[in-house]
């Protein structure tokens, strides 16, 4: 089971990932928090890619497909994963269709308006340790005063592209990128359009019953039951 998570910066992505990771067991991949990873550590593809981010452009399809391939190599995904963040351009779509083998796919486009995303972006926290995320604003995640992570105990920061105007780059280069996408998942019959300025557990609860609907299926389908 392949499940795919497009939208917007801000729009949720990295927290339904996290739900649906907690909820059936799927590895969440966020080319994000891996590129994150990559520059906090000061790696030759840190150095590479940091001031790529900083903008909010988009890093190169070869770097991030290679980062994608390894990880679904490991033992861990073999049931399933949640890629948070990839494709996101048709061309990384269709390269990636061409690196894996299984059938099961689903596509949610996790929809926000631009108003909407700049609101919470402005209230975002992140750790850089262990990528959780938290907002100043909202009851989900809550951070509290200390502004330290609840799982590790670092101080949480502001992302560097969590700027305004970096946020309406990243918003425009996704509108830019979408709709090729968009209209090839439709095609394949995977996507799923998700309303992504409702509360999370409302987001979540729509995502989880489609999710177990296809699990069903396909239980079905392969005799596994
Ligand atoms: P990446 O880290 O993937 O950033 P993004 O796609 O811009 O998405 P975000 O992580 O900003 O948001 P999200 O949708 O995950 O929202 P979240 O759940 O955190 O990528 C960063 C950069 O890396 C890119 O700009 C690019 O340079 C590079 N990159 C990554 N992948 C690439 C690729 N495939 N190709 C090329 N380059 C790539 O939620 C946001 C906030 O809102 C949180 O505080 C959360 O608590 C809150 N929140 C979430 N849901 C709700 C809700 N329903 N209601 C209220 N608040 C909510």
């Amino acid at each position: 089971m392949r499940i795919i998570l497009l939208g917007p910066a801000g729009s949720g992505k990295g927290t339904q990932a996290d739900l649906i990771m907690e909820t059936f067991g799927f590895p969440k991949i966020s080319t994000g928090d891996l590129l994150r990873q990559a520059v906090q550590q000061g790696t030759e593809l840190g150095k590479k890619v940091s001031e790529v981010m900083k903008v909010g452009n988009l890093v190169e399809d070869e770097i991030v497909l290679k980062l994608v391939e390894e990880r679904i190599q490991l033992p861990d995904c073999r049931q399933g994963y949640v890629l948070d963040g990839f494709p996101r351009n048709l061309n990384q779509a269709l390269l990636l269709e061409k690196m894996v083998k299984e059938s099961q796919e689903i596509v949610f486009e996790i929809e926000a308006t631009e108003e909407e995303i700049l609101k919470r972006l402005a209230g975002r926290r992140v750790c850089l340790q262990c990528q959780a995320v938290y907002n100043i604003n909202n009851d989900n995640n809550k951070t509290d005063n200390s502004y330290r992570c609840n799982n590790c105990g670092s101080k949480l920061v502001i992302r560097e592209d969590d700027k305004p105007e970096v946020i309406r780059e990243r918003y425009k280069i996704y509108i830019r990128n979408i709709k090729p996408l968009i209209d090839y998942y439709a095609g394949k019959g995977v996507l799923f359009q998700i309303d992504g300025q409702k509360p999370v557990e409302e987001v979540f609860r729509a995502i989880k019953s489609i999710i177990e609907k296809k699990l069903s299926n396909y239980s079905v389908s392969s005799g596994r039951r």
